[in-house]
């Protein structure tokens, strides 16, 4: 397990071979099995597999160009209304994110963080159909790494410890 959190990394090129059902599953199980704030869960998952969505999504965001060359992307998304304590979604799905991340390094997959900014979120909703009270939070392109995984690097920093206090 730690060796999996220690050598995630960041993956933006990939090969065009599809991503076994199998495999998007236990991504997507990991993703649903992440804490939640009182366990309200306030995520929704779009799966994005169709090349022209996926040239549209580039498009309307300009931050994941990669997101042409995966073969598949998970847009994860707030569900307002299931929250109990409004507003906590952001951390349901950054949870969420960092799972999906994990799952698909413990595969052998690469993929990465895509943000989705707050000038985007009306286009994309318009793009994937999202009704009103889900709002688009990141999306991850992954698939299996064209040129190999980055090399793990440790940024472990002890300045940034305070013990019993700053
Ligand atoms: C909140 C957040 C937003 C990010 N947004 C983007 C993004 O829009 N595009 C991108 O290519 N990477 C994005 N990243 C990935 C970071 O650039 C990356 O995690 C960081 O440079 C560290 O590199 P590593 O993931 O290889 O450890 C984002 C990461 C986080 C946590």
């Amino acid at each position: 397990m730690l060796e999996t959190l220690n050598t995630r990394r960041s993956v933006r090129a990939f090969k065009s071979d599809p991503i076994p059902e199998k495999y998007i599953r236990d991504i997507l199980e990991a993703a649903m099995n992440a804490p939640s704030a009182g366990d309200e869960r306030a995520w929704q998952f779009v799966i994005l597999k169709e090349q022209a969505l996926r040239e549209e999504y580039a498009k309307l965001n300009r931050n994941v160009p990669s997101i042409r060359q995966s073969p598949v992307a998970i847009v994860i998304c707030g569900d307002t209304s299931r929250e109990k304590y409004p507003g906590l979604y952001v951390y349901d799905c950054g949870a969420a994110t960092e799972n999906i991340l994990l799952a698909i390094h413990a595969k052998g997959l690469g993929g990465f963080w895509g943000h989705v900014f707050p000038e985007t979120v009306a286009n994309n909703r318009t793009l994937l159909n999202l009704p009103e009270y889900i709002i688009p939070y990141s999306v991850v392109p992954f698939g299996i790494p064209l040129n190999g995984l980055p090399p793990a690097k440790t940024r472990y920093d002890e300045s940034r410890i305070h013990l019993n206090g700053w």
